[in-house]
């Protein structure tokens, strides 16, 4: 059997559902409930207008069961699709919601039992953490060098918000240096996506189609771009940065950005030379496999490197529609997709689907 490594997979813990269904009754979003008309339906609403009364319950936020919570599922799900190992992470959106003087100690408890669950399948499970960023940088730094020293983890996962400002905010500067220092990645995932105005008074006709597929992707395109225009990997040179969904569509827009810093005025003015963002993709950032069609993969190999590109299913999102399918058409579309841009080249097939990820996260 190839060793295979999934690097985006994640999980909710039992006491972060807690802490959801906590929410129900305010309907603080995110929360997961329960709606009368069909009360064996557990339902998890974390996007922003999800729980609008115009949408019927049965279609608002999406149906939840143990395959969110049950690291049994997770394992099964592996074994079912060839997964050698996996690197978890807590889903969206994370901690951003959490009040700031319960943030540190959320966090620590998540941390702790992500990195507990990951010993109970010894070797096969390793996680990236997740930081207190309602909290203050003290608590955000402390978390970080907490996570280094913690057997599972390999690194952090967050969303796009930063402190509420984004990722180009200069008070992060201590969360990355402090990643920079210990060696940590920073895995980057989106949530929040675009106002939902661009989707149009029709928008909700479409079900998830309109957020997920663009928005989530341009929501991380505008975000990374956001912290190579401020300078970030010009003062964080070592930074690793793993984007989700293949880069959003940065592959595709990098020469675009590119061109138009060289043709405004605003970047012409620069004393010192930024570091160009085709350099930025092959030496900071990381991109996963993500993308379901080998045009968008071939755009990340292109991008960034095939020893740069690594596999990944999104589980337990995007699972099959019909009753009892084991196998995934969302992962089978990926595998597919890495079969169909490398054809005869198996090393550099075989570099995505587990030899960047153990190099890099040092799963051996
Ligand atoms: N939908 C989400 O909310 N998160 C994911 O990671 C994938 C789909
Ligand atoms: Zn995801």
């Amino acid at each position: 059997m190839p060793r295979i490594i999934d690097i985006h997979t994640h999980i909710y813990p039992p006491s972060y559902i807690k802490i959801l269904q906590s929410r129900a009754p305010a309907k603080q979003i995110p929360y997961i409930a329960t709606f009368p008309d069909a009360p064996n339906n557990h339902r998890l609403i974390i996007l922003p207008d999800e729980d609008s009364e115009s949408t019927p319950s049965t279609s608002r936020g999406r149906p939840v069961g143990p395959s969110y919570w049950d690291i049994s599922q997770k394992i099964k799900f592996m074994d079912d699709h060839g997964i050698t190992q996996s690197v978890i992470s807590l889903a969206n959106p994370w901690l951003d919601f959490v009040e700031p003087e319960k943030a540190a100690e959320t966090a620590r408890s998540v941390n702790d039992e992500i990195d507990e669950v990951c010993g109970w399948y010894e070797g096969r499970l390793f996680a990236f953490g997740t930081l207190p960023l309602s909290g203050s940088i003290r608590d955000i730094v402390g978390e970080v060098e907490r996570l280094a020293t913690l057997p599972h983890l390999r690194g952090v996962v967050f969303g796009t918000s930063g402190l509420g400002k984004g990722l180009d905010d200069p008070a992060l500067e201590p969360v990355y240096q402090a990643l920079e220092a210990t060696n940590q990645l920073i895995f980057l995932h989106p949530h929040y996506g675009l106002p939902n105005s661009v989707y149009g008074p029709r928008g909700n006709e479409y079900g998830h189609v309109l957020p997920l597929a663009l928005g989530f992707p341009l929501e991380t395109t505008i975000a990374v771009t956001r912290m190579y225009l401020s300078g970030v990997f010009d003062r964080f040179p070592k930074l690793e940065v793993l984007l989700a969904h293949s880069g959003g569509t940065l592959p595709f827009l990098a020469g675009r950005i590119e061109s138009c810093i060289a043709h405004d005025a605003h970047f012409f003015k620069e004393e010192e030379k930024r570091r160009g963002i085709w350099d930025v993709l092959k030496t900071n950032i990381y991109l996963d496999a993500v993308i379901y069609s080998e045009v968008g993969l071939k755009a990340a190999i292109d991008a960034s490197g095939a020893d740069r590109v690594m596999f990944g299913t999104d589980h337990p999102f995007f699972p099959p529609l019909g009753e009892g399918e084991s196998e995934w058409l969302s992962v089978k579309t990926n595998y597919q997709a890495i079969d169909k841009a490398f054809g005869d080249d198996k090393s550099a097939a075989e570099l995505v689907l587990s030899g960047n990820a153990a190099r890099l996260l040092r799963l051996d």
